[in-house]
């Protein structure tokens, strides 16, 4: 009596069907076949804070190397045409060049696709921070009608129709069954890998190379109440993590971090972004109207527009109430600028935007 009703339970698990059409064998106790994974060195770059990896999804050779593979597969896409690659472009390191990015309609948004890099020392996401981590972070365009436009049962299921995606799912993550989570989990391993820590900047603590003096007298601009530039852009991403009005409007169309808090005192608000590569990742600000660093130098430099939550660190907007009387912006001279631009292009980190461990 026991053994037929192990055969039946055998018989039962060993071709289940699912509604949806496809055939899936989850495997029982002694039958299943556990891979070992291998382990993936936490990115550790000279002069850098700890990376943390979530407990629950450590990076491992296989789950990065499949998230790379997710990352540029249109399969995630409801008609096949574009794939998260096709937004985040290495070249522009892993940004979009277009000021608003085009989804599988043609249709564009409103918001100027990100660079992606250093992620890993993140703890927000977008612009407005509407994801807390980077798994959380990859539900969102894949379901957004005017990006990727799909839905979780159709990726499930378009996957696991894949007989090499289950069989890298099973070698990655010991599943038989490819379910949304770990999609994402697999593509936040390879984004935590998307490390640069190779440019000029970088050479030059390290003690490589020497700054020329135009570079030195920029790097102190910036780092100091000069520029004033280092109190946002801080650490070695130069960002501090955290939401600011770094006073671009009066009113605002966009109202960033307060689409997520409904406070008040964060409407116009939006994450800093990092500097790193920022020679490669024009357009800038949330809405990629500004075209050039130049625009951006001048924009700091003029003090920016006045609004109720600019904040207190925009010290040189006129009538701000925090500000320094009497002066109307940075006013730095043509040759400060020039300087200023000098050290943000040391930022640029050509291994990164040629990494072959990047591409498919
Ligand atoms: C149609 C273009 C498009 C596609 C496709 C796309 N993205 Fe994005 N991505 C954007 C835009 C635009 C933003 C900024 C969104 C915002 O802030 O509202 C962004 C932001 C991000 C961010 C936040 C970065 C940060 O520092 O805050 C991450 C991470 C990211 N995308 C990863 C992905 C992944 C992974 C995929 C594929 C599953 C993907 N993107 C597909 C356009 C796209
Ligand atoms: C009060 C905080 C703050 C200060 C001070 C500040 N920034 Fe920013 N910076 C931000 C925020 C926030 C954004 C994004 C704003 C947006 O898109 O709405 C930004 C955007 C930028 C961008 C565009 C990046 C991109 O990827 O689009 C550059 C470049 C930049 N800042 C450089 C500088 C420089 C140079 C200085 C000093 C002269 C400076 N910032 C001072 C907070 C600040």
């Amino acid at each position: 009596m026991k053994i037929f009703f192990v055969v039946i339970m055998i018989f039962f698990f060993s071709c289940e069907k699912q509604d949806d059409g496809f055939l899936y064998a989850p495997c029982e106790d002694d039958d299943c076949i556990i891979y070992e994974t291998t382990p993936y060195p936490t990115p550790s770059p000279y002069g850098f804070p700890f990376m943390i990896i979530p407990d629950d999804n450590p990076l491992t050779i296989e789950g990065v190397s499949l998230g790379k593979k997710l990352f540029f597969d249109p399969i995630l896409s409801s008609d096949n045409s574009i794939s998260c690659a096709t937004c985040h472009i290495q070249n522009n390191s892993f940004s979009d060049p277009g000021q608003f990015s085009i989804g599988i309609t043609g249709e564009s948004g409103f918001r100027n696709a990100s660079s992606l890099v250093n992620l890993g020392w993140s703890s927000s996401f977008n612009w407005d921070g509407t994801a807390e981590n980077l798994r959380e972070q990859v539900f969102e365009p894949v379901v957004n009608p005017i990006e990727m436009a799909n839905n979780w049962d159709q990726v499930e299921y378009d996957l696991n129709f894949n007989s090499e995606y289950r069989d890298l799912f099973k070698r990655a993550f010991n599943i038989d069954y490819i379910d949304s989570v770990h999609v994402a989990k697999a593509i936040a391993q390879f984004e935590r890998t998307l490390v640069s820590a190779n440019s000029r900047y970088d050479k030059w603590l390290r003690g490589e190379v020497m700054f020329t003096e135009e570079e030195l007298d920029g790097y102190n601009i910036f780092n100091t109440e000069r520029g004033d530039c280092f109190h946002c852009h801080s650490g070695k991403n130069f960002m501090d993590d955290s939401f600011h009005n770094n006073g671009l409007d009066e009113t605002f169309t966009d109202f960033g971090l307060y689409n997520v808090t409904r406070n008040d005192g964060d409407k116009g608000l939006f994450k800093t972004p990092t500097l790193r590569n920022i020679e490669y990742s024009a357009p800038y600000m949330h809405d990629g109207r500004l075209s050039t660093i130049d625009e951006v130098i001048e924009h700091y430099n003029s003090g920016g527009i006045y609004s109720a939550t600019i904040d207190p660190l925009m010290k040189y907007v006129n009538s701000n109430p925090y500000g320094i009387d009497g002066q109307s912006g940075l006013m730095l001279t043509q040759q400060e600028k020039n300087n200023l631009k000098a050290f943000l292009l040391t930022l640029s980190d050509n291994d990164f935007i040629q990494n072959n461990e990047f591409q498919p």
